[in-house]
């Protein structure tokens, strides 16, 4: 008896294997053969280009190797999925602003579902009534000019802190990326990096939906022991800031309520909630503050990291071209996020004379882009700030989305809400890194430093 409820077993497993394989091999060519789609390299049955990315190459490497074969707007089958990756400022004008609506969702990923609770978040929160008042939350609340004006002084702490810890290593060999996160966030973002960066493309089971249940990669185990870390982590900030709160408000019965941080708006916004309740799914929830801190938190970890003797200010920033295109240059050799989260097409569409059937994936390849002799015909490999400045060759050229072959935040409907933050969390701590010491590389050992300091001593303690 059990063993022949075991061998039916493995023949429905076997039989639903051969079905997908054949679905695979025979369905998918016929109907590509009605669609015009991009020119793009051949995919083996089941796996289709999968392969690519499994090799030496990381993954943005790879696929800009293969678009240098078959164009900046290429086609692959990546497992079940087709997707169409972005290589080109041309064809990123056409997916990003031309069809800037169509391609304005993301693929539904095992990232949003189990770690940023069931889409409860922006970043991989699908087009629809959640994401848009997400949205108009970042637009109006969290990351509004006003709002980002007002958090000055934390950065300017931070900013301190850091000149402070970089001086009493002043002379050492030192990793400074290890400097520039905070002791949590650094233990935090190791246990991402493990997956997060890399999970967007080359998770198996991202792209093979009906081998996900094996997890050959570990990816989901991963992901769920992360989600738990953060569940405590998350439970902690809220139940110390609705403590605060409460307090507050019976000590201020009806005063207005002054928040300290970004916690502290999410959390009023729950309570008034209701009030600006468009649709009733898009109602933001405890789940929601916990989903956005996530985002907020990983999108600033992961991506930020003279004579009158006084530190650089932000408001200095506008008078100070060199470290603009110092930034300019950082981010185009090495942006932060070198294939962009996955987009999702909502709708057949036909771009650049190529068919994109709805739900077709893009990615799109910012590392590529930065690479491409088109948009940098000079020396793109080198580090050149001084291509950004006046009659540089790429004067003029700036990174809020309107200039394509140079998109660290993205462009259209889903750029980055915070990059004028970002801008401001990773430009005055630069410049203030120039400004206050010198640098060394010690010969022969990679991605260390030494620091020295170039200011008197007692603008490096951490208040005045
Ligand atoms: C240098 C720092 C940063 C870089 C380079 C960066 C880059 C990006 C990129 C490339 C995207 C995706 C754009 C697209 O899909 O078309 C994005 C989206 C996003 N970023 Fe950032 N980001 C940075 C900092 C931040 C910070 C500090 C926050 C939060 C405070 C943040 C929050 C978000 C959110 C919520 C989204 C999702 C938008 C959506 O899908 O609707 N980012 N960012």
């Amino acid at each position: 008896m059990k063993l022949s409820s075991t061998l039916s077993v493995t023949v429905a497993l076997l039989a639903t294997f051969v079905i997908l394989v054949l679905s695979s091999i025979v369905w998918l060519p016929s109907r590509q053969k009605q669609l015009n789609l991009p020119p793009g390299p051949w995919g083996w049955p089941v796996f289709g280009s999968l392969g690519f990315l499994a090799g030496a190459l990381l993954p943005h490497c790879a696929l800009a190797a293969l678009a240098a074969r078959h164009g900046p707007l290429m086609h692959l089958r990546l497992g079940s999925f087709h997707a169409v990756v972005v290589s080109s400022a041309e064809a990123a004008r056409l997916v990003l602003k031309t069809h800037d609506l169509t391609f304005a969702d993301r693929p539904l990923t095992s990232f949003g579902k189990i770690i940023v609770y069931g889409y409860k978040g922006i970043l991989e929160t699908p087009n629809g009534p959640y994401w848009r008042m997400a949205w108009k939350l970042c637009a109006t609340e969290l990351l509004s000019v006003r709002r980002v004006e007002s958090f000055e002084h934390v950065r300017t702490e931070e900013m301190r802190a850091l000149v402070h810890g970089l001086s009493e290593c002043a002379g050492a060999i030192m990793p400074l990326r290890e400097r520039l996160l905070s002791h949590r966030m650094r233990n935090t973002l190791r246990m991402y990096e493990a997956f997060a960066v890399t999970g967007t493309v080359s998770n198996l089971g991202e792209w093979v939906p009906w081998l996900g249940w094996l997890d050959v990669q570990g990816f989901v185990r991963r992901m769920k022991r992360v989600h738990e870390l953060f569940k405590q982590f998350f439970k902690q900030i809220l139940n110390e800031h609705e403590k605060d709160y409460r307090k507050s408000h019976d000590a201020r019965a009806s005063a207005e309520f002054v928040a300290r941080d970004l916690v502290d708006v999410l959390l009023r916004l729950v309570e008034e909630g209701d009030d600006m309740l468009e649709e009733q799914e898009a109602r933001l929830t405890r789940d929601g503050v916990k989903a956005f801190i996530h985002d907020i938190m990983i999108g600033g970890m992961k991506n930020t990291a003279v004579t009158i003797e006084r530190w650089v200010t932000e408001r200095d920033l506008p008078d100070l071209p060199y470290s603009d295109a110092l930034v300019k240059e950082t981010i185009r050799l090495h942006p932060a996020s070198p294939i962009m989260f996955p987009h999702r097409a909502r709708e057949d569409t036909v771009v650049g004379g190529y068919d994109i059937p709805a739900g077709m994936r893009v990615l799109v390849n910012a590392w590529a882009m930065a690479r491409n002799p088109a948009s940098w015909p000079d020396a793109l490999d080198a580090f050149r700030p001084e291509r950004f400045l006046a009659g540089g060759s790429a004067e003029g050229v700036d990174v809020r989305g309107a200039h394509f072959q140079l998109l660290p935040f993205g462009s259209g409907h889903r750029m980055c809400p915070a990059y004028n933050l970002a801008l401001k969390e990773v430009a005055a701590p630069l410049a203030n890194l120039v400004h206050g010491f010198t640098w060394r590389l010690p010969d022969g050992v990679p991605l260390v430093t030494v620091p020295k300091c170039r200011l008197p001593a007692y603008l490096y303690a951490t208040v005045d």
